[in-house]
């Protein structure tokens, strides 16, 4: 009878469909990855290493989308079952509806499909879908630029688990982030996606986030591999930099989370380097990323990045994304007439497979679609506080004291809050949180005349706007409502206190400029600064000035007229609360500033060659080559400002700043002493320790920052570079903490491209710990007695011209 059974279900699975091809057949997961890889038809092996493709909103399933374009058109010439049914923008609608791309499934083998989402401010979805009413709202959690002003990687980390926990409850695998690109340019549209203009703080921030997402057991990408720095024809910009910049300043972040995270995947960016799209560039992608550090993941390409399909595969980009079916019979023909070696395809598959196998999809997870929202919206609310940054507060302006009760909320960004960056950094959050609510929400009375009067105006001159910039394009901020003196007198009357908020917005595809209403502020911005200043200070009472931004604006120009200036980026969903409790001092802020603010924009090295030259102009150009969004124009940047970028400038070169890297006050006060080295002469590392003590009134936490000065014997150096960081717990009043810094051999040493070698010179290095770049407290000194190479890497990435490198040239 058992035997009768037996035979029935062995029947019955021969029957289904799909069992009975697989019968015999090796399954991922149950057999070597190399076996199911020896299964595979050419066809099948081609159509792994290139995603299911996209499809754009309005636009035709075939056609001429730009390559490369956000959101191109991908077109399936044989659909597959799951190719994505459109249209969307920049969206596939299949398994998880709204996620960027997704993997080809190959049921025979047992090969399940993996879905890659953006993006680095939380899951990137569909928030609704056709005929349902369940909703799929994720977590908009701060911009990167703020999570880096933390300087807290515990708490990103923190972040970084609810993230992830999104990603895996809403049945995604791998999140599109973190974005993790140099704050080269106060400019680049996409700097709030990214963390500083300092790679050690990116590169320990980013394998914090990398952590606390993996640690929910799905995937991320850091993205964008490499030296993609701006906007402005990303798609064919040539990056031309020296191969000392490229390790010191462009990879060494990357290198970090590579080391101390080992993410999932890395994702190529779209730009060249040296000549080479960076996911044709075995020196890239194998040299650097697999041999010098020993990634162990997969490549994929940004979307539409790079043209040659045979040459990706070769240098080591894996997984072409979204793909499209031309990529497919690319390969395949490059196969069949010898021009591509097929074990390369095995190769690529086997590290995409390796991946997949971790992956939640591929385990069968049955996910919620239910994530804990209200409790991220909770982490989202407490992170973004300990980010922003209090860049001015005279006479202790901030907190408000209870006298203050109720306050007159200026400009239009008090009304309409910028929670985050535009294009695939965007999140679809289910509500978000105005300056006005979070006011209101700590028990301030805003006043309701000047709220509707600016409502009113906004929702006016936005009717009269063009409409359908997309969901790439930041618009441009709306003039600010113009008020007469009689109007801000009453609101004097009216109110305790002033609050103006500027708001600036951007996004990828586009840079920003230095003009009037984007990095500078417009004459409108002005007149209300100043006039509300001088009309509420003239009855003693305060204005402080929020600036909801995503990236540095100018503010040396205005900074002296407001009594408070808080930086409060742009902040999440809970944006609003966020502001409210520093405001009400319920949190004490302790965000300090990754990135430099300078005086004015020229003050900027890199302005003198952001964002390139282009190569043809709109009338010289050749077919295809005439520009047009997302496809740019064949372009050149050459990183003249070599290893001189953001403090590393300022320091060396004496340019002063407004605001210095690693920046920020605190409603308290705090005292460092008794700097100790665990050794006077380097052998292996030496530990730094320091105490930090609250000599203040409140509470509160100080981010302190370990520079070094290296001699600079045969090297060119810096007169600083940050090499550690550590923020000390909530300290009460005179309480103190002792924190701790590890200084490796690799922290001492330089780039020589002469020996491709991390050198450390031989002589006198300055350990210098404060609580900015320029506000050193605490020094001591160490010695290296003889030159110590730490590490030889490959040689890789050599530019093939001459480049006129700033040198400090001592
Ligand atoms: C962006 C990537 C993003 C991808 C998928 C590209 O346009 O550059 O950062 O992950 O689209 O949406």
């Amino acid at each position: 009878m058992k035997k009768i059974i037996s035979l029935f279900i062995l029947a019955v699975l021969f029957c289904l469909p799909g069992n009975s091809q697989s019968a015999g057949l090796p399954r991922l997961g149950k057999d070597p990855v190399k076996k199911v890889i020896a299964a595979m038809t050419l066809e099948e092996k081609a159509a792994l290493v290139v995603g299911t493709g996209m499809r754009m909103g309005g636009a035709p399933p075939s056609g001429a989308g730009a390559p490369g374009a956000p959101g191109a058109v991908a077109p399936q010439a044989a659909p597959a079952a799951n190719a994505p049914t459109g249209p969307m923008i920049g969206q596939t609608q299949s398994l998880v509806a709204g996620a960027a791309g997704t993997t080809f499934k190959l049921e025979r083998l047992g090969i399940t499909p993996m879905v890659l989402a953006d993006g680095p401010a939380g899951l990137r979805i569909s928030p609704t879908r056709q005929n349902e009413k369940n909703t799929y709202y994720c977590t908009a959690f701060p911009v990167g630029t703020l999570l880096a002003s933390t300087w807290d990687v515990d708490l990103v980390n923190k972040v970084g688990q609810s993230m992830g926990n999104e990603v895996l409850e809403y049945g995604a695998d791998i999140l599109l982030g973190p974005g993790m690109n140099i704050h080269r340019n106060p400019l680049c549209g996409r700097n709030f996606e990214y963390y500083s203009e300092d790679p050690f703080v990116t590169g320990k921030i980013a394998a914090a986030m990398v952590n606390g997402v993996e640690s929910q057991g799905v995937g991320t990408s850091i993205k964008h591999f490499a030296a993609n720095n701006s906007e402005t024809n990303r798609n064919s910009v040539n990056t031309i930099v020296s191969e000392r910049a490229l390790r010191e300043i462009y990879l060494e972040g990357f290198r970090i989370a590579v080391q101390e995270a080992q993410p999932w995947t890395v994702m190529s960016s779209y730009n060249l380097i040296n000549g080479t799209y960076t996911s044709e560039s075995a020196d890239l992608l194998t040299s650097i990323l697999r041999k010098d550090w020993d990634f162990k993941g997969f490549v994929m390409t940004d979307w539409g990045g790079g043209k040659d399909p045979v040459a990706q595969m070769n240098a080591g980009n894996d997984l072409l994304m979204p793909g499209n079916p031309a990529q497919i019979q690319t390969i395949i023909k490059a196969v069949q007439d010898g021009k591509l070696d097929v074990k390369i395809l095995d190769r690529n598959i086997e590290k995409i497979l390796n991946i997949m196998l971790q992956s939640p999809r591929f385990k069968g997870y049955k996910y919620s679609d239910k994530p804990d929202l209200k409790a991220h919206a909770e982490v989202t609310r407490q992170s973004a506080t300990e980010g922003m940054v209090l860049l001015k507060n005279t006479n202790s302006s901030l907190p408000f004291t209870a006298a203050v009760k109720n306050i007159a909320a200026f400009g239009n960004t008090s009304y309409e809050i910028i929670t985050g960056g535009t294009g695939s950094g965007d999140v679809n959050e289910a509500y978000s949180v105005s300056l006005t609510e979070g006011l209101k929400n700590v028990g301030y009375k805003v006043n309701d005349d000047l709220q509707s009067l600016y409502t009113n105006y906004i929702k006016l001159t936005k009717a009269g706007r063009p409409q359908g910039r997309g969901f790439m394009m930041a618009s441009s901020p709306i003039e600010e409502l113009p008020l007469n003196q009689d109007i801000i007198n009453g609101m004097v009357t009216l109110s305790d206190a002033a609050i103006i908020t500027i708001g600036r917005n951007s996004g990828e595809g586009r840079d920003r400029t230095n003009t009037k209403g984007d990095f500078q502020l417009s004459d409108s911005e002005q007149n209300l600064i100043k006039m509300v200043s001088t009309a509420f200070q003239a009855k003693g009472k305060k204005v402080v000035v929020i600036l909801n931004v995503g990236g540095v604006v100018e503010t040396a120009s205005w900074r002296d007229v407001p009594d408070a200036i808080l930086l409060a980026w742009q902040a999440g969903q809970e944006t609003g609360n966020s502001i409210a409790d520093i405001l009400c001092g319920k949190v004490n802020p302790s965000g300090k500033i990754a990135t430099t603010f300078p005086l004015s924009y020229d003050d900027v090295q890199s302005s003198k060659t952001f964002p390139g030259k282009e190569l043809v102009t709109e009338t010289t150009a050749p077919q295809g080559q005439t520009g047009g969004f997302g496809r740019g124009r064949p372009a050149v940047i050459t990183y003249e400002d070599g290893i001189y970028v953001g403090y590393r400038y300022y320091e060396t070169f004496n340019v002063k700043p407004a605001y210095e890297f690693g920046y920020g006050l605190s409603y308290t006060t705090f005292e460092y002493s008794n700097i100790k080295l665990s050794s006077a002469k380097f052998a292996g590392n030496i530990t730094v320790t320091v105490d930090v003590k609250n000599s203040g009134k409140v509470a509160g936490k100080e981010v302190a920052e370990l520079y070094l000065s290296a001699p600079a014997v045969k090297l060119d150096k810096p007169v600083i570079e940050l090499k550690g960081f550590a923020k000390t717990r909530l300290l009460q009043p005179g309480e103190s903490q002792t924190l701790t810094f590890l200084i490796t051999g690799h922290n001492l040493a330089s780039f020589d491209p002469s020996v491709s070698t991390w050198i450390a010179e031989a002589g006198k290095y300055d350990v210098k710990i404060g609580a900015s770049s320029k506000d050193i407290r605490q020094n001591a000194s160490f010695t290296l007695s003889k030159d110590l190479p730490v590490k030889k890497e490959s040689v890789s990435l050599v530019p093939k011209e001459q480049i006129n490198e700033l040198k400090a040239g001592k």
